[in-house]
This record gives C-alpha cells, sequence and structure tokens, in this order.
C-alpha cells in the first residue's frame, strides 16, 4: 500500500483534541502568532501540525514518533483523568498533571524533520488557499516543507507574510524592523490618543470598555440595555442594572446605571433571550418582541450604553522567598460620568471629517440597500421555518440536534 497515508488508517482524535484545548486553555500564554494580530478562527498548531503530517506520512510510520513530532510528549489522555481525579478531591497536581509543556511550543528538530522528509509520500507542497492568521502554512513551515498561502483579504495576506514569509527569507532581521517600527507607531499613536480616554491613576490600565446595545422600551419608553446575562467573570463578579423609573411610564430619564456585584444571585436578570427582550422597569417588565428591536435598529434607532470598565491595576506583591514583585490584577468597574466623552468624540470628528474626507481616507460611497441573498443551502422545515444548517436541522436530523433555529419545530424531542 504505497500510496497510503496515516490519516486514512489512524489519527490519535482524543490527544490532539486534550492538546488544542490546553493550547487554547490560558489567556496570558497563547502562541507567539497570537500576538501579531487579531485574527478570527485561528485554528489551533498542534491539530494543523497533525492534520498536515498525517495527510503526508505514510501509513505505517512509527505512531510514536508521530507524537512526539507533534510536541505530545506524554500521554495527555491518562493525564486529563489523572487532572479530574485530583479536582474531585480538592488536590492540585504539582506539575499541572501533564508532565511535559504543552504542545505548540515544541518545534521539530532537524532529524525529526528528516525523518518527516523520509517518509512522506512523494513530495509535498502544502497548499492553504484561505490560511487566514497562518496555522497551516506555519506549521508545514515548522515541519521543514515548502507551503503555499494565500487569502482575499489583505490583512490576513501581510499577516501571513509576517507570521512565516519574511522570517524565513530574512530571520531575524524581522524582528528588529519591526520592533524599531512598533516603537514608532506607538509614539504616534499615543499622542494621537491624548484625551480621547478619561484619565486614570498611574498604576492603572483600562483593558476594555463594555458597551451594551439599546433599545426604548415600547411600553415604558424606558432605555434597555441588552445583554443575554450581565456576568462579567467567573466566580460570580457581575453586573447589577439599576433603573431609574424617571416619573413614571412614557416620562423621559428613564434609563439603566450599573452597579459591579459579586455574587451571582445579586446579578440582574438579562434582558435578551433568543431574540426577545425583556424591559428592566420594575413598573413595566413587558416582554419586547425580537421583531420590536429588529425594527428600531433597522430604523437606526439602536443605540449604546457603557456598562462596565476592565481594568488592570498594579499592586505589589510578596514572593516566597519575600521578595517584593510587581503584578496587574484585573478588575472591574462601573462607569462614572466622564467615562462618557462621546461629546467630546464627536466635536473632534466634526473638525476632522471634513480633512479625512478631503483625502479619501474616509469612505463616503453610497452603499446601495441590498436584499440579503438566499442561502443555497437552506433547507425548509416540516415545521415552515427555513434552516441554514440542514444537518442540525430538524428535517433531516433528530430533533435533540436540531439547532434550535428551526423554533417552530413540532418534531418530539427524541429520547
Ligand atoms: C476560518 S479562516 C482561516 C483560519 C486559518 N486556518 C487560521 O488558522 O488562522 C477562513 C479564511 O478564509 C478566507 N477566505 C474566504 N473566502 C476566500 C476566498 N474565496 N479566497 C481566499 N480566501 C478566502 C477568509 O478571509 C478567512 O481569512
Ligand atoms: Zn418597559
Amino acid at each position: 500500500m504505497p500510496d497510503t497515508r496515516l490519516v486514512e488508517r489512524w489519527l490519535p482524535i482524543a490527544e490532539i483534541g486534550i492538546e488544542s484545548m490546553r493550547e487554547r486553555g490560558s489567556m496570558t500564554a497563547l502562541p507567539a502568532t497570537y500576538y501579531l494580530h487579531v485574527w478570527w478562527a485561528r485554528r489551533p498548531l498542534v491539530a494543523c501540525r497533525a492534520a498536515i503530517l498525517a495527510s503526508l506520512l505514510r501509513s505505517d510510520v512509527d505512531r510514536e514518533r508521530f507524537l512526539s513530532v507533534l510536541g505530545i510528549l506524554g500521554d495527555p489522555v491518562v493525564a486529563k483523568e489523572r487532572i479530574a481525579a485530583a479536582s474531585r478531591n480538592g488536590e492540585r497536581l504539582a506539575d499541572g498533571g501533564f508532565g511535559y509543556a504543552r504542545a505548540f511550543g515544541y518545534s521539530p528538530s532537524e532529524s525529526e524533520r528528516d525523518w518527516v522528509a523520509a517518509n512522506t509520500v512523494g513530495s509535498a507542497v502544502v497548499l492553504d488557499p484561505t490560511a487566514g492568521g497562518g496555522s497551516v502554512p506555519f506549521e508545514a513551515v515548522r515541519l521543514g516543507l515548502q507551503a503555499e498561502a494565500n487569502d482575499l483579504n489583505a490583512v490576513a495576506a501581510l499577516l501571513e507574510y509576517a507570521t512565516f514569509d519574511w522570517p524565513v527569507r530574512h530571520g531575524l532581521a524581522v524582528l528588529d524592523e519591526f520592533k524599531e517600527l512598533a516603537m514608532a507607531f506607538v509614539s504616534r499613536a499615543e499622542s494621537g490618543y491624548e484625551g480621547v480616554f478619561p484619565a486614570e491613576p498611574e498604576d492603572v490600565l483600562i483593558s476594555g470598555y463594555l458597551w451594551a446595545r439599546t433599545i426604548a422600551c415600547p411600553y415604558c419608553a424606558g432605555l434597555v440595555p441588552l445583554s443575554p446575562n450581565w456576568r462579567l467573570a467567573s466566580g460570580g463578579l457581575g453586573v447589577r442594572l439599576v433603573p431609574q423609573l424617571g416619573g413614571g411610564p412614557g416620562t423621559e430619564g428613564r434609563a439603566c446605571a450599573f452597579e459591579i456585584v459579586e455574587a451571582v444571585e445579586q446579578q440582574s436578570e438579562g434582558t435578551v433571550a433568543r431574540g426577545d427582550g425583556l424591559c428592566p422597569y420594575s413598573d413595566c417588565r413587558r416582554q419586547i418582541k425580537g421583531d420590536e428591536i429588529k425594527a428600531q435598529a433597522q430604523a437606526g434607532r439602536m443605540g449604546e450604553q457603557l456598562y462596565a470598565v476592565v481594568y488592570k491595576q498594579r499592586v505589589i506583591v510578596k514572593t516566597k522567598t519575600g521578595r517584593k514583585r510587581e503584578k496587574w490584577v484585573r478588575g472591574y468597574r462601573a462607569p462614572r460620568p466622564e467615562d462618557d466623552n462621546s461629546a467630546q468624540i464627536q466635536a473632534a470628528l466634526d473638525e476632522k471629517l471634513p480633512e479625512w474626507g478631503a483625502f479619501d481616507f474616509v469612505p463616503s460611497e453610497r452603499i446601495r440597500k441590498a436584499t440579503r441573498p438566499q442561502n443555497p443551502s437552506a433547507t425548509a422545515c416540516p415545521c415552515g421555518a427555513t434552516c441554514s444548517r440542514p444537518a442540525n436541522c430538524c428535517a433531516t436530523a433528530p430533533a435533540w440536534r436540531c439547532s434550535g433555529r428551526c423554533s417552530k419545530r413540532t418534531v418530539p424531542r427524541a429520547n
């Protein structure tokens, strides 16, 4: 069976799955490629490496060697069971439970790359025509293979150059060039941002402003911030809405203030579920139909409201050896009046827009109103709804797998 590839016979899905979860599990120690720029739907590197390798290698290669080229240098399935048992007993495992570093950090050695070349069926060029953030070509390059990448989005294409094309061509000189350009960019951006964000104490860095879309309640005229829940972090931290009733239903001044709370029970109930809204004002509390929300959005009447500010604060902690160490701790606060500088921003925009328009920095072409194209794969359900995911549709799948889009489904739930 000279042309049979490993993937046709075997793929250690459980191991690759666990390593992919490990790769994405940390918010602060992601693969270096992530830090170049955000890209949507980046694929885990370990899964990409496995897919490339298993598609190229002969089916009879040494499977242990395959796993070690992937960087899976232990048994993640056993490790996961050990971790689960420890957590049931309230124990913490000293080495995190795995006993080896996360697989994506492992770069195949020269002898492993030679092994890949020697066991590859034919001569391979890895092509990813929709490469996005570049996980597939990046891993192909790490395996010593020739790679071709493409994307119709110019940002993705630039990312691909920076992730593997320039480093391969120019080596570490790219890093020096990047640092120089980044510093020049930051110093220009910093002066441009002056006064745009509200001032903060020196030991506080803002990480983000959390906004909710708003509509006006059609029954009481209150401003309704929409969110399916008001959770901010695990462990109960969240937001409580404090609706200001003004002079009662229909009067002006009905808006919500916000408080940060520490327990799940203190958090407010979500104000939108399955497309319908719920008015949070105690003298109304009516359900707002999804069609009403859509109508306000289409009429340009949907607004937004800041409901929380995420920050990091510098604190000094003592290490086990008694030394002082600086640490940045994440926190959340309710919005303050000075956070709302929209009038100031609008004034700055009004001043700048004519100049930006003259230089054609801002697109000003009219966009023709288009009707939404019909999804060619949409399937009509027996219930009368149209589902864009036929595999999950109750027309073709058991009811329990229905995506929920077929909201009118009448098919009984399977046992
Ligand atoms: C899911 S992302 C790819 C993610 C990538 N595998 C990674 O790990 O970052 C899909 C990419 O396909 C690109 N794309 C979609 N249609 C395309 C087309 N017709 N030609 C080229 N690229 C396309 C999109 O711009 C997007 O970057
Ligand atoms: Zn209301």
